[in-house]
C-alpha cells in the first residue's frame, strides 16, 4: 500500500496507520477530516475488512463519510452513538502541550464537538505541523452568515486585548465566492502570527456574538503520533493513555 506513496503520503500513511492501532473491536470512533485522516479511513477500512473488524465511525465532514461508507466503515450519528471511545483526526498546528489549531479544511466545528464527546483523541501529523507556539497557521473561525460583517469587527476589537503578534482577519474564498462550511456557516481566518494564551483566546472568541466555534483545541488532545517520509514515527503524549 505504501511503496508508491510521495514522501508526504507515505508520512501521513505511516502515521494513520499507527493510529488505527489503538482502535479496539466494538469501538466507537470519531472520524477526522483531511488528507492525513483520509489515510486513517483507509487503513482502518484494510483493519475491517481483513481482520473483520467491528467497528462504529461517527465522520466529521459529509467528506469523510462518503470515504468512509465507501470503503465500507459503518457510519453512525453522534446522538446514535453517545459517548466516543477515541476520536482520530489531524491538524493544522501542534505545539508541545498537544494543544492545537484545527480547521485548515473548514471542518472544525463538527471536528470540536465529536472530539469533545470522545474519551480520548489522537491526532495525526507531520512534523512540519509541530510548532513551538500556535499561530503561525491562520486560526479558522466558524461565523454565522448573519450579521458577518458584524462579528468580524467585534473580532478584531477582541484580537486589540490579546496576546497575539498579528491581527488580520480574512473571510475564506473559493474563488470569487465565501467558502460555506458543511453546517451552512462562514469561515473567517485570523492572521495572528503567533498566540501567547491560546485557552484565553479559545474561550474570548467564542463569547462573541455570531462565533460558531474557533479552530483552537484546548486540552483536546491526548496524544499526537507524528509520521516520517522513511516510515517511523514518533509518539508524543501529554499524559496517561491507559483508557486504549
Ligand atoms: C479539517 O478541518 C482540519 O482540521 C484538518 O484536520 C487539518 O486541516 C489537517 O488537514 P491535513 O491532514 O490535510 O493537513
Amino acid at each position: 500500500m505504501s511503496s508508491d506513496l510521495s514522501s508526504s503520503d507515505q508520512a501521513k500513511f505511516v502515521a494513520a496507520k499507527r493510529a488505527c492501532e489503538f482502535v479496539k473491536d466494538g469501538m466507537k470512533l470519531g472520524l477526522g477530516t483531511g488528507s492525513t485522516a483520509s489515510w486513517m479511513v483507509r487503513c482502518l477500512a484494510e483493519r475491517v475488512d481483513k481482520e473483520g473488524l467491528r467497528v462504529k465511525g461517527v465522520p466529521t465532514s459529509i467528506q469523510t463519510s462518503n470515504l468512509a461508507e465507501e470503503l465500507g466503515i459503518e457510519i453512525i450519528t453522534l446522538g446514535a452513538a453517545g459517548q466516543l471511545d477515541l476520536t482520530i483526526d489531524g491538524t493544522d498546528e501542534f505545539d508541545q502541550d498537544l494543544n492545537l489549531i484545527k480547521g485548515g479544511g473548514g471542518a472544525l466545528l463538527r471536528e470540536k464537538i465529536v472530539a469533545s464527546a470522545s474519551d480520548k483523541m489522537i491526532v495525526i501529523a507531520d512534523d512540519d505541523k509541530n510548532v513551538e507556539r500556535l499561530g503561525r497557521f491562520p486560526l479558522p473561525v466558524e461565523v454565522l452568515g448573519f450579521g458577518l460583517k458584524s462579528s468580524q469587527s467585534l473580532i478584531q476589537t477582541l484580537l486589540e486585548s490579546q496576546d497575539v503578534g498579528s491581527n488580520i482577519i480574512k473571510t475564506r474564498m473559493v474563488g470569487e465566492v465565501p467558502f460555506v462550511t458543511d453546517e451552512g456557516n462562514y469561515i473567517l481566518d485570523l492572521y495572528l502570527d503567533q498566540i501567547g494564551d491560546a485557552d484565553m483566546l479559545n474561550l474570548a472568541l467564542n463569547q462573541v456574538p455570531g462565533v460558531v466555534e474557533n479552530g483552537l483545541f484546548v486540552g483536546h488532545c491526548d496524544m499526537v503520533i507524528v509520521g516520517s517520509s522513511d516510515g517511523t514515527v514518533k509518539e508524543k503524549i501529554k499524559g496517561p493513555i491507559s483508557k486504549l
